[in-house]
Formats: C-alpha cells, structure tokens, sequence
C-alpha cells in the first residue's frame, strides 16, 4: 500500500494481486488526468476523513489524528487537526442537499462540539485551553509533550465561528447562542476567544510542536480568530468583546510584519525561540504558507498576493526542490515538507524529514486562492522582492514591469498560477495508489507513502484543495 506506484510499470498487476476488492479502481487510477482523478479521489478522501471521527473505541466527538496506534502512536484528539477536520464536516453540513447526510454531519458537529467543551474543562499539563492533544475518551494526556500549542485554540474557535454564521444563515440564532457563544465564557468560542485575546502575546509550541517561541504560524491563525470573533460578537450584540478583540487583532499586525527578514528575503517561521529545537537556521518553514491559508482573512493583510508571501513561498519551493531527490526525477509539481532541517521521517526523530502530503495540497491550495486573489487586481507589479516567484513562472522581463488586467500577458499569468497549483495535486497524485489513503509523509527518495497511514489531516487539506480549485 505504501509504494510509489507510479514508478512502476508493472503497478496494475502488482495493485491487482495486493487489492483484488479494489480491483477496477486501482487498475483504471494511473491512467486518469488530474480531473478524473479528482473525482475518484474526492469521495474517497471524504470516506476516509468520515471514518476517524467517532470511531470505533474512542468518544463519540473525537477525532484521530490517524488510526495508527504504534509506529507512530497518533491515537489522540489533537486540537488543531480535530479543527482543521471538522472545518470540512461544517462546509459539507453547509452545501449537501441531502437531507440525510445534513443531519449526520449535524450531529457529528454536535459530538465534537461536546467533546471540546470536555476538553476545555479537563485540568491538563498545559493549565489551559493550549494543551494540544487528548485522550480519545477526552481525559487529559500526560506525557511530556510540547506545550503550550496556542494556534490550536484559535482554529477549534475559527471552525466554530465557521458553523455559528452557518446556524445564523439558517435562522436559528438560537442554537448558536445554546451551543456556542452566549456572550459568557461558559460557551465554547468566547472561552477559546478569550484565552486567545489575552494569551497570544506569550510564547507557546508551533504546530509542528517543536520549537517554543512566537510563530508565524500560530500568530495567523491567532489573528483570523479574532477579526472573525468580532465579527461573530457584533452580530450577537456582544459589542464590549467585539471591540476587545479587534483592538488585538489590530495590535497583531505590526508583529506579523516583524517576521519579515530584510536579510533572507523571506518571513521566518519563529521569533523570540526560547526552547525546543535550535537547529532550523534557515528559518525557512511552510508552515508560513499554511499560515496564510488557514489565518486568511479578507482585509487585504497579508493577503495571497503579498509579496514576502510570494518571495518565501518561492524560497521553500527552491529549498525542497534541492533537497529531496524524488523532486527531480521528472515528476509533476514539487513534494514539499515542513522546513529543510526537518529530522521526524513520520517514526523517530533522529532521522532525515521528508515531504508532507497535507503541505504539498496547502501548495496547490495556495495557488488557486492566489489567482483568486490576482484576478480582483487591476494590475500585477513584477517588485525586486517578488521577482523571483514570477520568474519560476515563466515571467521574464525584468522587475518593475507591470501588467494590466485585460492584456494577454495577465491572463496567461493567471493561467500559470492555476496550473502550478494542479502540478501539486498532481504530485499529490502520484505518490497515493489506487486505494485513496493518504499517509503523513512522502519518503524523499523512494517516494513510498510513510508515517502515520490515513492521516486525517491529509484528507482535509487534499479536500480544502480541491475546493479552492
Ligand atoms: C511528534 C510531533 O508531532 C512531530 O511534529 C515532531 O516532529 C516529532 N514528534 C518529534 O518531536
Ligand atoms: C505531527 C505534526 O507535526 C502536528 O502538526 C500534528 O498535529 C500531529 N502530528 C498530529 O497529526
């Protein structure tokens, strides 16, 4: 299950003799283009996503990280993950016209939202709402672990506040005020807006729950949280804490620029480190990338088409391109991992890194949101600082030039943003087989599937792609 079918000639036998019950999938996978593969590959990956929520010997409301319970152990309700999953379950509640499926993911929202209140209220290690992960019957894990993680509080809120303006939509502001925010710190998001309004100045673990200090990443997410908690409080007649919120909000953009490095040229993922691991020098990481696509907000901050975004989302295809052999045999797109001295290969940590599927789908999600973001603009300005991005695109008059929307240039310009978005999910493609699971990691020079199998977060941001496609 875990090979690089695609190197291989021989993989329709092979796939065959090792999956006779998916027999005509496996059989017919290699041969589709990206859209067929697409819609093969949706269905299954929702599947998938579905069956790691609730599951068999956990909590009704809890998510896996993955099924895999040794080697490595993700057996856990991780906060971030459960939010980053659950997002797509308020989406699909939000767009299904079947009735029948509204009403499950209906109540697979009400399970979590319970199971996170639990997690709110469960005394842990952290002493507060940054512990990052828990038991999958919701008590408290109590292994050394890095923490605090407080970009997890700040997701688990963003989803939330994602299905509160659902319910609002629908009329029933009831249920929002019953289930989620009352205006008290009884209800769930104003606890996690709360935590998030009066913490994020402190430092806490990233996401790859490594490195202590202030992170890009974190900041982001923190961020997005409370413009969209603000918005939520207004609309609910919470005004004191509406103001609150954005007055830190606000009082978060001048330290998000500061993560801007006039030096490297790019924005680092850490600043102020104060424990964990001390040998990232390049201070290149994508989850800088991951950090504009899920802190996103629509004020133009730090938007898709900023351009130390586009100069550090072309540094670290430039890094992994170099560093990962399987990136220059030919193959589509670029596999992309968490930052060059990455040392976790999906077991251990004493070893080499590797490229990451949900990273290599954030990619392909950035590019499409980043021609979204290009086609509302009058024109593009080739700048010193984002010169190098344009030219990997094939750009090749010099900096300062511009174009104007309309021209053919533009329009081919917006064209090339969208097709290196496919060449990710085409690489995406590549290395899963016919059966639809997707692992944590891509192994840099077989290109195996590795780490944890069935990676619910994988699933999610495969889907997030496809639908910003
Ligand atoms: C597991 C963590 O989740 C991962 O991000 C980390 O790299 C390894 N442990 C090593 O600390
Ligand atoms: C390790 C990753 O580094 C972290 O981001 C994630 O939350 C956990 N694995 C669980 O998937």
């Amino acid at each position: 299950m875990r090979r690089l079918s695609a190197l291989l000639n021989f993989s329709f036998l092979l796939t065959a003799l090792t999956f006779p019950c998916s027999l005509f999938g496996a059989a017919i996978f290699h041969d589709l283009g990206l859209e067929d593969w697409i819609a093969y590959q949706e269905p299954l990956a929702f599947k998938n996503l579905i069956r790691n929520i609730s599951a068999p010997g956990t909590t009704k409301g809890s998510v896996l990280a993955s099924p895999s319970k040794n080697n490595p152990d993700y057996f856990f309700h991780w906060v971030r993950d459960a939010a980053i999953v659950m997002d797509e379950m308020v989406t699909r509640y939000e767009t299904t016209g079947i009735l029948k499926n509204k009403n499950r993911y209906l109540e697979s929202l009400i399970d979590y939202i319970y199971f996170s209140k639990q997690n709110q209220q469960t005394p842990n290690l952290s002493g507060g709402l940054g512990e990052p992960k828990f038991n999958v019957d919701g008590t408290a894990f109590s292994e050394s672990w890095g923490r605090p993680q407080d970009d997890g509080p700040a997701m688990r809120a963003t989803t939330l506040i994602h299905l509160a303006k659902v319910w609002l939509k629908e009329g029933n502001e009831k249920l929002v005020v019953e289930k989620l925010y009352d205006g008290t710190e009884h209800s769930i998001i104003k606890k996690d807006l709360e935590y998030v309004s009066h913490q994020w100045k402190n430092v806490s673990f990233e996401l790859w729950e490594e490195v202590k200090g202030h992170h890009f990443h974190t900041r982001m997410v923190q961020y997005r949280s409370m413009i969209e908690g603000a918005e939520l409080a207004n609309l609910l007649s919470d005004f004191k804490a509406a103001n609150w919120y954005l007055s830190q909000a606000l009082e978060m953009e001048p330290e998000l620029e500061r993560h801007w490095s006039f030096n490297k040229r790019i924005l680092v993922s850490t600043l102020n480190r104060e424990d964990g691991l001390d040998y990232k020098y390049s201070e290149l990481d994508s989850s800088v990338i991951l950090g504009i696509n899920q802190g996103h907000v629509e004020n133009g901050f730090m938007s898709f088409s900023d351009d130390r975004v586009l100069a550090t989302v072309n540094a670290l295809e430039e890094a992994f391109y170099r560093l990962y052999s399987i990136n220059r045999n030919g193959a589509p797109g670029i596999a992309m991992g968490r930052y060059p001295e990455d040392r976790y290969d999906g077991f251990s940590s004493g070893s080499n890194g590797n490229p990451w599927f949900l990273i290599t789908s954030g990619f392909a999600e950035f590019y499409y949101r980043l021609a979204t973001d290009l086609k509302n603009k009058q024109e593009i300005k080739i700048s010193a600082v984002n010169k190098g991005f344009y030219r990997s695109l094939g750009v090749k008059r010099k900096s300062f030039d511009s174009y104007k929307k309309g021209s053919s240039e533009y329009k081919a310009l917006i064209e090339a943003i969208h097709a290196k978005g496919d060449s990710f999910l085409s690489r995406v493609k590549y290395h899963v087989d016919g059966t639809g699971s997707v692992s944590e990691q891509i192994n840099r020079d077989s290109g195996y599937m590795q780490g944890a199998r069935d990676l619910t977060w994988s699933y999610a941001a495969l889907l997030s792609a496809i639908r910003f496609r």
